[in-house]
């Protein structure tokens, strides 16, 4: 699914100049379900910026299902991104004024579903994540494991292939935490890609597959200084 070639990206502020991540191969296969680790600060959220259209590298390439995904103009990226990737945040980044129907009505929207379709996918979906109770709350009015769980479903209706999550269980309570893992459990037997950024030893060890960063470089487990990770 990609494939990244002599890839660096390096933020310059102050003078100072910060290596982000550097690579010169990273593949990651269709299905694949890839936990990637490292202490705060090792380049795990540029990485999946990187995956996910969101950030330019300063050199090298990013194939994306055999496209060079920066060399393609920005609204064929952007239409990539919409119809293939599904994003998952520790902060949820619900609409605060709109209920959970609402929010998940957003992305069906978005793709011209009309609008009773609109209204039917989305409440299977908040079904689907156990909320079917809840499709008039707004996210003030959800606990913080029913926000995400409403993100989830929001993640979901556009029926990606491919769902890029930056500590999905960092903020939940431990029932949530399993639900939300359970669901990737599936996400993957229905053959879809998982990269997930976590701090969370448990959630890492369930990935097919550990990609261990320290300073911007991809590095053997032991490699990783336990004395910095958050
Ligand atoms: N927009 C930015 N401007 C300058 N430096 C940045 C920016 N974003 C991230 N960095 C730096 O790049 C490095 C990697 O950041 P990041 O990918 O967010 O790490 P992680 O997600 O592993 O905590 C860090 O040293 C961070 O301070
Ligand atoms: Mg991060």
């Amino acid at each position: 699914m990609f494939h990244l070639q002599n890839i660096t990206k390096v933020y310059r502020r102050r003078q100072q100049e910060v290596v982000a991540f550097k690579a010169t191969s990273l593949d990651i296969g269709l299905g694949e379900y890839v936990a990637v680790v490292g202490p705060s600060g090792s380049g795990k959220t540029t990485l999946l910026s990187m995956l996910g259209g969101m950030l330019s590298p300063d050199t090298g390439k990013v194939w994306f299902e055999g496209e060079s995904l920066y060399d393609l103009p920005i609204n064929e990226r952007t239409r990539r991104r919409r119809e293939q990737i599904g994003f998952v945040f520790q902060t949820f980044n619900l609409v605060p004024y709109l209920t959970a129907l609402e929010n998940v009505q957003v992305p069906l929207f978005l793709h011209g579903v009309g609008k009773s379709e609109q209204r039917d996918r989305a409440v299977a979906l908040l079904e689907q994540v156990g909320l079917g109770n809840r499709i008039e709350h707004k996210p003030s009015e959800l606990s913080t494991g029913q926000q995400q769980r409403v993100a989830l479903a929001r993640t979901l209706a556009n029926n990606p292939r491919l769902i890029l999550a930056d500590e999905p269980t960092g903020n939940l309570d431990p029932d949530s935490r399993e639900a939300v893992l359970s669901m990737f459990d599936q996400f993957v037997r229905e053959g879809r890609t998982i990269v997930m950024v976590t701090h969370d030893p448990g959630a890492a060890a369930r990935a097919s597959r550990r990609l261990c960063l320290n300073d911007g470089m991809l590095v053997a487990p032991e490699e990783i200084p336990t004395t910095r990770a958050a």
